[in-house]
Parts: C-alpha cells; sequence; structure tokens
C-alpha cells in the first residue's frame, strides 16, 4: 500500500544548467559539497540544518552572522547549488556545507539528536488539494526532524501560505508551536518575490515533545 511518504517534495527542473554554474560547481564542490553517505559532518560544534536554501541569499548571511554554527544547506536546485557555493567563496565562509539532494536521505544519515535547529524557510506550497501530498511538511517529515534534533533544538518554519501555517499546526500536533516574529532571519529570494506580490511570511517555531 502506498503511504505517501514516498513522494518528492519537489519537482526536478528541467534545462540546462549554465556554463557558469557549471565551473563553479566543478571548481568549489570539492571544497564545500558532501555527498553520500555523508560522513563527517558531526564535529561537537552546533549543527543547523537548513532545507531548500533556493539560491543561497540568506544562507549565506546566516552562516556569515553565526561563525560559532555549522551550517549544512540542502537543496535539490542545480542553479542555487552553484549560486551558494560561489557565495560561500565570495564572502570567505568556512561553517558551511553544501548537500545536492533530497534532504530526507540526508536527515535519515544524521545521528539521532545531532542537530540544534532544523530551518526550512518557505517550503514549496503546493497549494491545490490534489498537491498537498507532495508537501515536505508531512507526518513522517515532522518524526524525522524530531529524531535528529538535540534536546531543546527547534524546527523554524516560515511560509507565505496561511493555509500552510494551518498545514504545519496540524503536522505538528502535540509539539511546542509558537508563532514568533521573524527576528533576525535575512530576506530569502523567494520572501522577496512574496512580499512583493501581497503575501506577508509567518515564522514558526517548533519544539517535538520531549519523550518521558
Ligand atoms: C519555494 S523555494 C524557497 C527557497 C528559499 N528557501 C527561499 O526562501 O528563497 C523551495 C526550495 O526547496 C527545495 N526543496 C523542495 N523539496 C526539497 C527536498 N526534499 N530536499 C531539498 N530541497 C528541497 C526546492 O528545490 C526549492 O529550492
Amino acid at each position: 500500500m502506498q503511504s505517501g511518504d514516498e513522494i518528492q517534495s519537489f519537482k526536478v527542473r528541467r534545462g540546462r544548467t549554465g556554463p557558469t554554474s557549471v565551473a563553479a560547481r566543478g571548481r568549489l564542490w570539492p571544497r564545500y559539497g558532501i555527498d553520500p553517505p555523508y560522513d563527517g559532518l558531526v564535529t561537537g560544534r552546533p549543527l543547523v540544518l537548513e532545507i531548500g536554501f533556493g539560491m543561497g541569499e540568506a544562507t549565506a548571511l546566516m552562516a556569515a552572522a553565526q561563525p560559532e554554527v555549522d551550517l549544512l544547506a540542502v537543496d535539490v536546485h542545480p542553479a542555487g547549488v552553484a549560486a551558494l557555493l560561489r557565495r560561500i567563496e565570495a564572502a570567505g565562509l568556512s561553517n558551511v556545507r553544501v548537500v545536492d539532494g533530497d534532504a530526507v536521505p540526508l536527515l535519515q544519515a544524521l545521528p539521532a539528536g545531532s542537530l540544534r535547529e532544523v530551518r526550512v524557510f518557505f517550503p514549496d506550497p503546493w497549494p491545490k488539494a490534489r498537491h498537498a501530498k507532495r508537501r515536505l511538511l508531512r507526518p513522517s517529515f515532522a518524526a524525522l526532524v524530531a529524531s535528529r534534533l538535540a534536546p531543546g533544538g527547534c524546527l523554524h518554519l516560515a511560509t507565505d501560505w496561511p493555509a500552510y501555517v494551518e498545514h504545519a499546526l496540524a503536522v505538528l500536533e502535540g509539539w511546542d508551536t509558537e508563532v514568533v516574529a521573524r527576528g533576525g532571519r535575512p530576506l530569502t529570494g523567494y520572501e522577496r518575490r512574496a512580499r512583493t506580490a501581497g503575501r506577508a511570511a509567518t515564522d514558526l517555531l517548533a519544539r517535538p515533545p520531549q519523550p518521558s
């Protein structure tokens, strides 16, 4: 029986990646990229995972603002991966590692309790009812995130879709959830376009129930 858990939260984008992106990737991947089986990510420093970094604008700014934190950034979008690699180099960042792929197998490969925070900024909203099963935030994903968070760790979700907030609160039932001000989170590329279209962001912080 299909549980729906195997449905991907993204559509692989077609089209050629430009020569600048290909060259950046070839040059910088050995320095900043991490391939399966994702060894060596847990160093003893606080580890934060950002899922779906897009073009990486906010990722690079957050990494520069938090040099004491190791940032693991994952996306499936080749042009975005190349863009983030170039931002890391340009800003001289040494605390970012990039994964090109689906966040779910990455999370599965990480040790339990290894993450201080999981950031999901503007997940694809999949607004049509028949596509809702594609949403990244679903019960199996929430359980996986909960298992990989360290005690006291949190999921930080931002979305411009009110229906996604409702969806998140339903999926995260039993978690300690609060709507927060965006605080120090930099504006993301997607968020800038959403604002122009008149859609404001909601930020949600969620902590999983602690085992009793
Ligand atoms: C709407 S975009 C937002 C990008 C960025 N966070 C921003 O705010 O500008 C969502 C991103 O999530 C990525 N994504 C979706 N599902 C993913 C998954 N399972 N693993 C990794 N990345 C994923 C997509 O490729 C896309 O870049």
